[in-house]
C-alpha cells in the first residue's frame, strides 16, 4: 500500500503566505509541514509516497527530490490544471497501488495507519474514511453513519444546524484502486462534493471510523497559529527542535539572547536567531532561524518565519510574518499576516 498526499490546492485562506508557497510547505515549528508528514508516514512503514502537486509544484519537488534524504521514495503527480481532490487522485492513477492511502496534506494528526487499514479490511469497503469529531462541522465534510460504520450521507461544508453529526472527514482515506473508475478524467472533480455522494448512492461501500488522538487542519490563519500552540503544549508528538532550556523554552543553536530579554513559555527560538536586549518573547511565540529582533521588541502569539528582522520597540501580537520580512521600529501590529507580497490584517 502506498500513499498519495494531496498538496496542490491554492491555500486561499492562508493568503498571502500561500501566494508563493504551497500550504503544506508552510513551516510548522520551523520546518515545512510536509517534512513532518513524510517522516510520520515513513515511521509507520509507508515508504512509497506520491505527492499530487499543482500550485508552486517546484517548491515541493525541489525540496524533496527523490525522497532519499528522508528514507522514502517520492514521486510526483503533476496537474496541468487544478483537478480537485478526486481529479488529483485519478490523475495519480499510474503511481498508485491496488490499495492506497490518501492524505490531505494540510492535516496534522496522530492516525495509526495500520488500524485504519485493519478496519478497511474487515469491513470490505471500496473506501474507508478516517473520521474525527469537532464542535462545528460547518467548515468540514460531515457524515451520517449506520451502526456498522457504513456512511449513509456525506455533506461537505454543511450549515451548522444542517450537519448530520459532529463527525467529520479527517482528510485521510484508505481506497481500493477500483474506486478510481467512479472519477471522471479531464475535469475538476471534488471527492467530497461529487465522488463520495456518488459512491454512497451506488452502494459501493463507503465506511468511516473514528481516528483517536490529535487532529487539526492548518488551513486558516487562526488554526495555523493555534496548531503551533498545541504543539508547544505537547498535545501531539511533533518534535520541537532545539534545546529545552527550561520547561517550555526551546532555543536553537548559536542564538544570541540579549541582556534583560525575557522568554516566556511556551516559546521556540530557531537556530542563529538574535533577540535584542529587554525584549519580551512569548508566551506563545515561534521565532524562525536567522531572525533578528531588536531591543525592546514584544512578540506574543506570533510566528516569525525564517530570516525576519524586527526593529527596536515593535510589538507583535497574533501575527504571522513570512520569510525574510523586515518590520520597522516602534510598530504595533495585531493579527497581521504578511509576506513580501502584502499584508492582510484581520
Ligand atoms: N493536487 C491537488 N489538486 N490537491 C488539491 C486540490 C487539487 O485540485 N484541491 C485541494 N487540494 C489539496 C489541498 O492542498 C489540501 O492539502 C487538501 O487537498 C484539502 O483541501 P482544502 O482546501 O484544505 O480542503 P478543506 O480543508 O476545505 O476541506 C477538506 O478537508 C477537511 C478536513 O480538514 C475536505 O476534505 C473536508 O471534507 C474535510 O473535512
Ligand atoms: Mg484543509
Amino acid at each position: 500500500m502506498n500513499a498519495l498526499l494531496l498538496a496542490g490546492g491554492l491555500g486561499t485562506r492562508l493568503r498571502p503566505l500561500t501566494e508563493t508557497l504551497p500550504k503544506p510547505m508552510a513551516p510548522v515549528v520551523n520546518r515545512p509541514w510536509l517534512e513532518h508528514l513524510v517522516e510520520r508516514l515513513r515511521d509507520q512503514g509507508i515508504r512509497d509516497i506520491v505527492i499530487a502537486v499543482k500550485h508552486h509544484p517546484d517548491k515541493i519537488r525541489n525540496h524533496f527530490g527523490s525522497g532519499k534524504k528522508w528514507g522514502v521514495n517520492i514521486r510526483y503527480a503533476v496537474e496541468k490544471t487544478l483537478l480537485g481532490t478526486a481529479g488529483a487522485i485519478r490523475n495519480a492513477e499510474p503511481f498508485l497501488d491496488d490499495r492506497f492511502a490518501v492524505f490531505n496534506a494540510d492535516i496534522v494528526h496522530d492516525v495509526n495507519i495500520a488500524s485504519l487499514v485493519r478496519f478497511h479490511e474487515t469491513h470490505g469497503g471500496l473506501v474507508t474514511i478516517g473520521l474525527t469529531e469537532v464542535e462545528d462541522p460547518s467548515h468540514y465534510g460531515a457524515v451520517e453513519q449506520d451502526g456498522e460504520g457504513r456512511i449513509l450521507r456525506f455533506v461537505e461544508k454543511p450549515k451548522k444546524e444542517e450537519a448530520p453529526s459532529r463527525r467529520i472527514n479527517a482528510g485521510i482515506y484508505v481506497m481500493e484502486k477500483r474506486a478510481l473508475a467512479y472519477i471522471p478524467t479531464e475535469r475538476e472533480v471534488s471527492i467530497e462534493r461529487e465522488t463520495f455522494p456518488l459512491l454512497i448512492r451506488e452502494g459501493a461501500g463507503v465506511y468511516g471510523t473514528l481516528i483517536p488522538g490529535f487532529w487539526m487542519d492548518m488551513g486558516t490563519r487562526e488554526r495555523y497559529r493555534t496548531l503551533h500552540w498545541e504543539i508547544l503544549n505537547r498535545k501531539t508528538g511533533i518534535p520541537i527542535p532545539g534545546e529545552e532550556r527550561s520547561s517550555g523554552i526551546w532555543v536553537g543553536r548559536n542564538c544570541r539572547i540579549g541582556k534583560g530579554a525575557l522568554l516566556i513559555p511556551p516559546v521556540l527560538i530557531g537556530d542563529r536567531a538574535e533577540i535584542g536586549d529587554r525584549s519580551i518573547i512569548g508566551p506563545y511565540a515561534v521565532v524562525g532561524p536567522n531572525c533578528r529582533l531588536g531591543s525592546g521588541v514584544r512578540c506574543s502569539e506570533t510566528i516569525l518565519w525564517e530570516g525576519c528582522v524586527v526593529r527596536d520597540e515593535t510589538h507583535l501580537h497574533q501575527c504571522v510574518i513570512g520569510c525574510g520580512l523586515e518590520i520597522g521600529s516602534r510598530q504595533i501590529m495585531h493579527q497581521a499576516v504578511m509576506n513580501r507580497l502584502g499584508v492582510m490584517e484581520a
